[in-house]
């Protein structure tokens, strides 16, 4: 096991994240708890800045916030000075409703609603990423009635197949999302250049995620530049975007071994210059948008320890007061994460134990860790679960009608609370009984 971020073992042998100690966290805000260290979070937002400022090129990291979306932390990706990617009309009104400049939005999906057409124009976002046809058509209608135009990049399909489990490798030809290259692409191009509501920026595409390698990239990037000289050749334009995604992994367990921040910029801004260049066309502002790997490694989720059983010589299992329905992960994606002990990180090795972590939903399928070695956990001990900060929160449920836990921001020895704990009020606030069963109720 290795620490994230800020993360530390302190004097009392407890771990220690953004200068808190994680069992007075606890003591004071309960569990399960996601903690989430600031530093870290800025840190990274600030190496992705940092690394495509050294190149003296117009860009834009937009913070892809399915990973995590909460009103402050869409107040930090604006400080940072970060652009922010949206994927839904809740997210857009949640970034709005935070005071999230609109200008620097960038509204994804592959089925948008008309209702979040409408508030994305009416609050006036940055740019569409168009993923249909039929999506243009909307826009132009909702648009053209409003009187307004819009900015666009239209999403590209590059066919390329990447490392990482099916359910999040999307950049594939038989994928739901965006336009095949050469001719659909050309097609849908074409309607939007005749369109008079939506200016074409250019292409987008997003080949996966938590990927290890760059090579997808190269070749996503070859491709995307084969459509921006077709179109050159054909209009007689010069797009002046490119927006290459997100998809960079982080680590989760101490076998992971991501490509720094720095070095994947490095490798992006490369294979475009080369590829632009090759064709002799201008280099396009460089747009990308990373969610896992400024968020992820930043958050840790805390729960308490309750019941064990031991099943002599075939396993023991310790059961937390979480599971799938705060982090569904291990369940959908046979996703691996590591933990430790927070009240007890330091144990001789006899102490060490090989148990494994079961959630609390009444499903088999419910095991947050397979056969991971723990410090002789107890029931009453605190389990840190590591690298939980990228779509565990942003995917958590009410599965078993269990309520979502707090999620808290900790740096420099304080802590807030961003997302409150929810209540059993909560889960029946949206429930309505129609007036004959309370009759039957009445008896
Ligand atoms: N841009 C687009 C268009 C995307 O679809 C995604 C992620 C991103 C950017 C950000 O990718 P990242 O940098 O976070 O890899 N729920 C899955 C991940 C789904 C990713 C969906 N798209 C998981 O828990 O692994």
């Amino acid at each position: 096991m290795s620490l994230y971020g800020t993360s530390k073992i302190n004097a009392s042998g407890h771990l220690e994240i953004g200068g808190i100690d994680t069992v007075d966290l606890v003591n004071q805000y309960g569990t399960p708890l996601y903690v989430l260290d600031e530093q870290e979070i800025r840190n990274r937002m600030r190496q992705y800045i940092n690394a495509f400022a050294a190149h003296g090129l117009p860009f834009q990291v937009a913070y892809a916030s399915k990973a995590l979306s909460t009103s402050a932390l869409y107040l930090i990706v604006e400080e940072e000075k970060l652009s922010l990617d949206v994927v839904s009309g809740g997210e857009l009104y949640t970034a709005i409703n935070a005071g999230f400049p609109a200008n620097r939005i960038h509204f994804h999906g592959n089925n948008k609603q008309y209702e979040e057409i409408e508030l994305a124009i009416e609050t006036g976002i940055g740019a569409f990423v168009i993923d249909n046809l039929y999506e243009i058509d909307l826009i132009n209608e909702i648009a053209g009635a409003k009187n307004k135009r819009v900015q666009a990049l239209l999403r590209i399909t590059p066919s390329v197949e990447v490392n990482t489990h099916e359910y999040i490798s999307t950049g594939k030809k038989d994928s739901k999302f965006g336009f095949n290259l050469l001719e659909p692409a050309l097609v849908a191009t074409k309607k939007i250049l005749e369109s008079e509501t939506i200016e074409l920026l250019g292409y987008h595409f997003h080949i996966g995620s938590q990927l290890m390698e760059m090579s997808g990239y190269q070749i996503a990037i070859e491709r995307a530049t084969a459509l921006y000289k077709a179109v050159s050749d054909e209009y007689r334009i010069n797009l002046p975007v490119i927006n290459t995604g997100g998809g960079l992994g982080i680590r989760y367990t101490k076998g992971d071994d991501p490509i720094t921040i720095k070095g994947y910029v490095n490798e992006i801004v490369a294979a475009c210059k080369e590829n632009f260049a090759a064709h002799n066309l201008p280099l396009p502002a460089i747009w990308i948008e990373p969610g896992r790997s400024i968020i992820g490694e930043a958050g840790t989720t805390l729960y308490r320890i309750g019941s064990i059983k031991e099943l002599p010589g075939v396993k023991k299992y310790i059961a937390i007061d979480g599971g799938m329905m705060d982090n569904p992960r291990p369940a959908l994606y046979q996703a691996v994460y590591e933990a430790g002990i927070a009240n007890r990180m330091i144990a001789s090795d006899k102490e060490r134990e090989l148990v494994t972590v079961a959630g609390r939903a009444c499903e088999s399928s419910d095991i947050l860790i397979k056969d991971i070695e723990l410090n002789s956990p107890m029931t009453g001990d605190i389990l840190a679960v590591f690298a939980t900060g990228a779509y565990n929160y942003s995917m958590a449920s009410n599965y078993n009608r269990i309520p979502r836990p707090a999620v808290v921001l900790v740096r420099e020895g304080h802590s807030d609370i961003i997302v409150e704990r929810e209540n059993y009020q909560d889960l029946v606030a949206k429930d309505r009984i129609p007036e004959r069963l309370r009759k039957l109720r009445k008896g």
